[in-house]
């Protein structure tokens, strides 16, 4: 039996957690920084930092009493390495280092995109990631920074098919919520103002999927583009308003929420139906923050062909946290490899050729 303490601190969420055995969520507890970041439209990374500084050890504590064991009884300390925000993800890299040099256990450096993949397999995933039978796999992920597909061999071969050109899904919500005056974080508000509204009133842009007289280009197949819709958004605002007098009734926003999330749902499902077709998958994951919209799931349980396993994160671990971290890292507890205590954060996404937890 192992247990893993997972530290996480890319974005705005700071978080601690602790796993046995790679699947068993033992505890997983979150601090949003969401309220100190909204007044700003958006995260700011050294507000992040300061905010994590201070939520890490209250957390850790908060972790390590709801999983009833102590840090002597941790085996490894877990951290989210990158990608991230660079003074985000210091600080958690920084606390994780102290932890395992102060109390003598194993560090190890976990990539938070492959993390997020892992989700899927938090708690249900036991004996489906050793079975042959389930791969390839296909992975969606779809957060604030990251629109990616990845496709997983049996053997934990990984090829990217594609990802997107210029914003990610989550961050296409959370401008166009910006621009609606609706907030922030956009996911979740948009989906409670869509709610009621008629997704089909309004006709916003699939881009790359060939639609409207566009032919596809083949390397473009399973990549994503969403500034388009939001640039398609602000001229429906604008066009909108001038026809109603400059007042946006509620009815009209709830109509174009609708439609626009409609738009970004639809090329999601549809570009990862097609790769798991051309691909001839066994297993789908959907993973990340926007995995989270009810839209997207419902879709997908809808969609899925049969014969295809779905494997659908759970909403608790599908945005930032660090249960996610913890039960991917054990993969590395169990093979021995561990980090040194002069590992670096990185920011982006590095090219990845296989995933540890195969
Ligand atoms: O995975 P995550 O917590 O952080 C990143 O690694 O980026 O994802 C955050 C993203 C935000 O863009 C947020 O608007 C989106 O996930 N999100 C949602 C929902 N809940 C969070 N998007 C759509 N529908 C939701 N219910
Ligand atoms: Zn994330």
């Amino acid at each position: 039996m192992s247990l893993i303490l997972g530290i996480e601190s890319s974005c705005d969420e700071t978080a601690a957690a602790v796993v046995r055995d790679g699947y068993e969520v033992l505890s997983s507890a979150v601090a949003s920084q969401i309220a100190k970041h909204a007044a700003h439209g958006g995260v700011v990374p050294e507000l992040a930092a300061r905010e994590h500084l201070t939520a890490l050890n209250p957390l850790l504590e908060e972790a390590l009493r709801t999983a009833g064991v102590t840090m002597q009884e941790v085996d490894a300390v877990a951290v989210t390495q990158g990608p991230g925000l660079i003074p985000a993800l210091l600080v958690g890299l920084n606390f994780a280092k102290g932890l395992a040099l102060g109390y003598g256990k194993p560090l190890i450096a976990v990539n938070h995109f492959i993390a997020h993949i892992y989700a899927a397999f938090l708690e249900s995933g036991h004996g489906v990631l050793e079975n042959p039978e389930s791969y390839p796999l296909l992975a969606l992920v779809v957060s604030g920074g990251h629109t990616s597909l990845l496709l997983i061999a049996a053997n934990g071969e990984a090829r990217q098919l594609g990802c997107t050109l210029d914003d990610a899904a989550g961050e296409a919500l959370d401008k166009a919520a910006k621009l609606l005056g609706l907030g922030y974080p956009g996911g979740p508000v948009m989906q409670k103002t869509a709610e009621g509204g008629d997704a089909g009133r309004f006709e916003f842009p699939r881009p790359l999927t060939g639609g409207a007289g566009k032919a596809l280009a083949p390397e473009h197949r399973y990549d994503f583009s969403f500034s388009g819709v939001k640039t398609a958004l602000l001229y429906h605002v604008r066009r909108e308003a001038e026809r109603n007098g400059g007042v946006f009734p509620e009815s009209l926003l709830k109509d174009t929420v609708a439609s626009y999330q409609e738009a970004v749902v639809d090329v999601l499902v549809r570009k990862t139906l097609q790769a798991a077709r051309d691909f001839q998958v066994r297993g789908i994951v959907v993973s990340g923050g926007v995995a989270c919209n009810a839209v997207l799931r419902e879709r997908f349980r809808q969609q899925t062909p049969e014969g295809i396993r779905l494997h659908l994160a759970e909403r608790r671990h599908c945005t930032d946290n660090a249960a996610m971290v913890a039960g991917c890292g054990w993969h590395f507890f169990r093979r021995g490899e561990f980090a040194g205590p002069d590992i670096d954060s990185f920011a982006r996404l590095p090219q990845i050729t296989r995933v540890p937890f195969v």
